[in-house]
């Protein structure tokens, strides 16, 4: 059994899965174009009032096709990362990505240095904490990737409601 999410969850990565796929055709001119996954999640996913199987967010953006991701990067913690990477490499064997175990704000920035010589290329980050992960200076690492172009990285930013009210929960 995948990891059970509400409807709310299901119409966000219907969203993304839209987005996606409008990125990649309108920098289908370009020879690469880059995913990063900042709280990539699980391979296996459901809808939790139906028990339906959904894709998460990694699985939907290795499925863009017209034209497809050049290059993803999943960022995950090291207790998840090793699933969720053998479920995509069997999934997509000739892919260029990589599931990063660890803490998302101490790999982003290498990561991104690795990358900076396609920093040229269109890129798109989905930052989708369960709360309160997400630090600034991972933001200020995606905002600075592609310093000098003409356009930054475009991301999604979800908020968890802790971050527009301090008492709230999840
Ligand atoms: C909301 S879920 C992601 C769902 C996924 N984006 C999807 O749509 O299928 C958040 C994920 O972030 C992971 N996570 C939490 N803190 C993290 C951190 N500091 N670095 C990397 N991943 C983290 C959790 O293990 C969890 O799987």
């Amino acid at each position: 059994m995948g990891r059970a999410w509400g409807y709310w969850t299901v119409g966000k990565l219907d969203l993304l899965r839209d987005y996606l796929d409008a990125f990649t055709t309108a920098s289908s001119s370009l020879s690469e174009r880059i995913y990063l996954d900042v709280f990539a999640g699980v391979a296996e996913n459901e809808e939790r009032h139906t028990g339906r199987e959904v894709e998460g967010s990694a699985r939907i953006a290795l499925s863009i096709d017209t034209p497809p991701f050049t290059r993803l990067r999943f960022f995950e913690l090291p207790n998840k990362a090793p699933g969720l990477d053998a479920a995509l490499r069997a999934d997509y064997p000739d892919r260029d990505f990589l599931v990063v175990p660890g803490d998302c704000n101490h790999e982003v920035p290498g990561v991104l240095d690795q990358l900076k010589h396609v920093a040229w290329a269109p890129t798109f980050a989905f930052v989708d904490p369960d709360g309160m992960e997400a630090q600034w200076r991972t933001l200020e690492a995606l905002a600075d990737f592609r310093s000098g172009q003409k356009t930054k990285v475009e991301l999604f930013l979800l908020f968890a409601a802790p971050h527009v009210h301090p008492t709230a929960s999840r």
